[in-house]
């Protein structure tokens, strides 16, 4: 027999989670295809639904689906899930069997630094699926593995879209709509118990946005998030700092008790520094990467963290985002994360030439610090 193992934290699960199990199935003519939802990942956050809602999610999802089934295998073990003892585990079961353990594109770039891979290999043949927003060179890394493992992996003709459980959780949050991001039964069951729900800096951010803007600043949390462990950065942090860069962006800054214009600001910024100041006096949010975050998403500044370049570029290649030219930035966000910093100043400059308005003094210091003196 032949069977699949796909693993994952589905948190939620969506509809590409299933076309990639459909396609396995068919491409390597599995007999069975079991998935296995993950307790706890060894890299990746903490998971903010419970295990029983995951499954209950999961069983709904593969209802139907000719050959796959549900394992509860990693989730009843609790404690971190490594591969590594499922792939055991299974191979106990099916000592006789072929066995394929499926992963993403994005996963394959990083087997090398998982827990025992030769383990893993041992027990299945490694099975990859590509998709989009996934910038592997395939080639390139088979001649890797077949170096460090003496093993080769087969990559799946089919090609994931870009779909996210990142977007389902944030948009849930917003109470925005789930249409074509999860399967109506899936939106129906998140609606119905009431997961992914926000916090009170959501609920804030939903009483002063409109729900247009209130799309903008979900698609730059998505964005921004898509970054986060890349970057090696808290993605609360990264969470906290997209949902409220925008939260002053229909406020009268007359009507904030102790809000100062600083003198030379320009309009477009006021709304940026007027949140930092909402975020830090009306919210309480007592961390100042965050709030400078909020402060500069528009203008730049000289010497920003991280964070704040994060902000700056997911707020300008978010989504919805049309101008000319956003398309290249886009897939430069997700190549190559500094260039796209760099390349996103220079279209904010040219762009505000262009329409020949005044500069503010920290995009011109920004422009400075990182185009004409290249520091990081
Ligand atoms: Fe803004
Ligand atoms: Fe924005």
């Amino acid at each position: 027999m032949k069977i699949g193992i796909f693993g994952g934290t589905f948190n939620p699960v969506h509809e590409e989670h299933v076309n990639i199990c459909k396609n396995a199935i068919k491409e390597l003519g599995l007999d069975k295809l079991i998935v296995v939802p993950t307790f706890l990942p060894p890299h990746k956050e903490v998971i903010s639904e419970s295990c029983t809602d995951r499954l209950n999610m999961l069983s709904i999802a593969f209802d139907g689906v000719n050959k796959a089934c549900v394992s509860d295998f990693e989730i009843k073990k609790e404690g971190t899930s490594y591969s590594y003892i499922t792939l055991e585990y299974f191979k106990s079961l099916y000592p006789n069997d072929e066995l394929y353990f499926i992963i993403g594109g994005d996963s394959l770039l990083s087997f090398g630094s998982w827990r025992n891979p030769e383990r893993i290999l041992s027990c299945a043949t490694l099975t990859v699926v590509d998709r989009d927003g996934i910038n592997a060179d395939y080639e390139k890394e088979r001649e890797y593995f077949k170096k460090a493992f003496n093993k080769d992996f087969i990559l799946l003709k089919y090609r994931g879209k870009d779909f996210s459980s990142t977007r389902i959780r944030v948009y849930a949050s917003l109470s925005l709509p789930l249409d074509g991001l999860a399967d109506e039964k899936i939106a129906k069951y998140i609606k119905d118990n009431g997961l992914y729900k926000g916090d009170k800096y959501t609920e804030y951010v939903k009483s002063q946005l409109p729900e247009k803007r209130l799309y903008h600043t979900a698609e730059v949390m998505v964005s921004a998030l898509s970054k986060a462990s890349e970057l090696k950065l808290n993605p609360e942090k990264v969470r906290l700092s997209a949902l409220l860069h925008d939260v002053a962006k229909y406020v009268d800054y007359k009507t904030v008790e102790g809000f100062q214009i600083e003198e030379g600001m320009v309009a477009p910024v006021v709304h940026a520094f007027l949140g930092a100041y909402v975020a830090k006096n009306i919210l309480k949010i007592d961390d100042d990467e965050i709030i400078d975050a909020i402060k500069y998403h528009t203008s730049g500044k000289a010497n920003m963290s991280l964070l704040g370049k994060l902000i700056f570029v997911a707020d300008m290649v978010e989504k919805n985002r049309d101008y000319e030219g956003v398309e290249r930035l886009r897939a430069l966000f997700k190549k190559d994360f500094n260039l796209s910093f760099i390349e996103c100043l220079k279209e904010e400059m040219q762009h505000l030439l262009s329409k020949k308005r005044i500069i503010y003094i920290e995009t011109l210091n920004a422009y400075d610090y990182y185009i004409n003196n290249k520091k990081d």
